[in-house]
This record gives C-alpha cells, sequence and structure tokens, in this order.
C-alpha cells in the first residue's frame, strides 16, 4: 500500500478518489486493461481518451516529440467514435476506481449527442473537452468563448442524468476565467485545467517544421508556471471544484498545483519520463513533504497559497 489511508482521499465534484492523483485524457487510451493497471498501480481515478463523434483517425506520423523539458504533440484526437467502442464499457464495468469519460464534438449540439450514450454507459464523471475547434464558427477552441462553453455545459448537463460534467479548459485564451465562470454558471460540477499550450518546434538542419500538423500542444514541465497561475485564478474566481493538470512530475510539483486550488491533480506527459509508476512514485513524495511538514491531511492543502 502506496498511501497512508485517511490523509490522501479527496472529494472531487461529489466523487472520492483514494488519492489526489488522476491519469490525464490522451496518453494511454480508452484501453479498459490499460486503464485499470494505471489505477492497480495508484492512480486514485483514470481518465479514458476523449471520445469524439465518429471514427477519425488523427493527424500524420510524426505526432509526438519529446524534449528534456517538454512535449509537444499533434496526435489530431484520434477516436473509434462514441458508437464503436466495442466491449469497452462493459470491461469497465464493476471498476473499484472512479472512471472519467473525456467527450469532444464540432458542435454545440453534437456534445450533448455523444455526452447522452456516453453517460448511459454510467463513468463516475463527464469530461468536456473544450479544446476543440469550433468548425461552425470562427475555428477557435470552443474554450476560448464563455458563451459558447456555458451553452455546451447546458446541454450536457441535460442529458448527463446523475453523472456530473466537469469542464476542461484550454490555456489559449485571455478569457480562461470568464470561460470558467460561464461553465460554473451553467451548471459544471467542477473545472479541469490546463489542457495543452498551442506551440510549434523547427528542425533546423531540415528547416521545416518537426510535426507533420506543424503546430500542437505543449505539456510536461515547461507549461507549469502557466498551469498554476490557470488555477490560482480560477479558484480564486469560482467555486466549484478544481482538477489540476499541466506539468506535473513529481509530488512537489503536485503540491504546488493544489495550494494553487487543485483539489486533485492530472498526471500525464510524466508517464513518458517516469514510466507508469509514476502514481506511487508522486503519492510516496507528497506523503513525505506532508510528513515533513506536519500537513495531516492532502486537502488542507487545497488553495493554501491564497490570503
Ligand atoms: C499525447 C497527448 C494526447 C492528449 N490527448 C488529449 C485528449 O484526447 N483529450 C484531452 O482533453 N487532453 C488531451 N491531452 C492533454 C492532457 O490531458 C493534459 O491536459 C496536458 O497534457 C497537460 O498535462 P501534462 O503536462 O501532465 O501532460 C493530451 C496530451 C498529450 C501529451
Amino acid at each position: 500500500m502506496v498511501e497512508k489511508l485517511a490523509e490522501l482521499k479527496v472529494d472531487y465534484a461529489g466523487v472520492k478518489f483514494r488519492n489526489p492523483t488522476v491519469l490525464v485524457s490522451g496518453v494511454l487510451g480508452t484501453d479498459a486493461a490499460t486503464l485499470k493497471m494505471v489505477a492497480k498501480r495508484g492512480a486514485g481515478a483514470v481518465t479514458m481518451k476523449s471520445i469524439g463523434p465518429e471514427e477519425r483517425a488523427g493527424h500524420n506520423n510524426p505526432t509526438i516529440v519529446a524534449t528534456e523539458h517538454f512535449m509537444h504533440n499533434a496526435v489530431g484526437l484520434p477516436t473509434p467514435g462514441y458508437k464503436n467502442l466495442g466491449d469497452k464499457w462493459e470491461a469497465l464495468k464493476g471498476r473499484d476506481f472512479p472512471l472519467i469519460a473525456s467527450v469532444f464534438a464540432r458542435s454545440v449540439e453534437e456534445h450533448a449527442v455523444v455526452a447522452e450514450e456516453v453517460a448511459s454507459h454510467k463513468p463516475d464523471l463527464i469530461e468536456i473537452n473544450l479544446s476543440c475547434p469550433n468548425v461552425k464558427g470562427l475555428g477557435h477552441a470552443f474554450g476560448t468563448d464563455p458563451e459558447v462553453a456555458g451553452k455546451i455545459v447546458e446541454g450536457v448537463k441535460k442529458v448527463s442524468g446523475k453523472v456530473p460534467v466537469i469542464a476542461k479548459l484550454t490555456p489559449n485564451t485571455h478569457r480562461l476565467v470568464e470561460v470558467g465562470k460561464a461553465c460554473e454558471e451553467a451548471g459544471a460540477d467542477g473545472l479541469v485545467a490546463i489542457n495543452t499550450l498551442g506551440g510549434m518546434m523547427i528542425n533546423i538542419d531540415a528547416r521545416r517544421p518537426v510535426l507533420h500538423n506543424k503546430f500542437g500542444g505543449v505539456s510536461g514541465p515547461a507549461i507549469k508556471p502557466v498551469a498554476v497561475k490557470s488555477i490560482y485564478q480560477l479558484y480564486a474566481n469560482c467555486k466549484i471544484p478544481i482538477l489540476g493538470m499541466g506539468g506535473i512530475i513529481n509530488g512537489e510539483d503536485a503540491i504546488e498545483l493544489m495550494m494553487a486550488g487543485a483539489s486533485a491533480v492530472g498526471i500525464g506527459t510524466a508517464v513518458h519520463y517516469r514510466g507508469i509508476e509514476v502514481f506511487e512514485l508522486v503519492i510516496k513524495e507528497m506523503n513525505d513533504w506532508m510528513d515533513k511538514n506536519n500537513v495531516k491531511k492532502v486537502s488542507e492543502l487545497v488553495g493554501a497559497a491564497h490570503e
């Protein structure tokens, strides 16, 4: 047992996690065996790769590149589509860990269609990935427009039944707090911040972009200060709980995001740097820091950096 029971338990949007670490969406897919293994290896909750409206192959290779300080990806949201998840839901029934199902779509209305089907399989939470482009609008992500983001949340809440709905925000906007507040007003049960930051890399020898898609999302250690600021501002302006993520590598990073205001913390790119044991390691490191600093409950850390 890696965690000291009781001290590390958290409540996020009405769902109990045995510890605050969460596998983020996208880095380990939707395969039931993999998700179960991540939970077995310590994660307090796991998130499925975002599920979209129809089958999508994603972008051509190269789609992911990792450096010492960050990862840059443009996988392009590959998905089998919400109708084609096969026996995955069946294989996840009877699980002993909270499951977060992430959804995305191409219009306000389509989000509700995908979410309704997903809700029927009773995940513990439905996460709306608001980082996808609004193709009917100006092509900017849904999560850059408070009004549109609010409408999506409202639509999903109408079809989600008892499953709590959380909105995953993009940092690629100056309206992050407005979007968070709009999602809260529309009935979101929690916020998730942050998704990747838009970026680009160029191979100077080839004089060409590194990724086939040219542009991609930056994750990992380099984006942690952006995550901390985003979470800090959301915590100061919204009442619903925040699942914080962006650049967590070790237990001290996780504590920093919690002090900014996160009730639970997502781990993604660090799976690449530290392997699947990252969840156990982060929990142990959090425990060590809490012991050293005489913190009895991890929930005492939430928002501790605010006055
Ligand atoms: C390869 C890769 C794929 C991702 N796919 C998704 C996805 O399908 N849906 C989503 O909401 N976020 C996706 N993300 C973003 C992560 O869930 C997370 O918000 C981001 O990587 C920041 O956390 P990290 O620095 O711990 O990786 C992806 C990230 C990576 C690196």
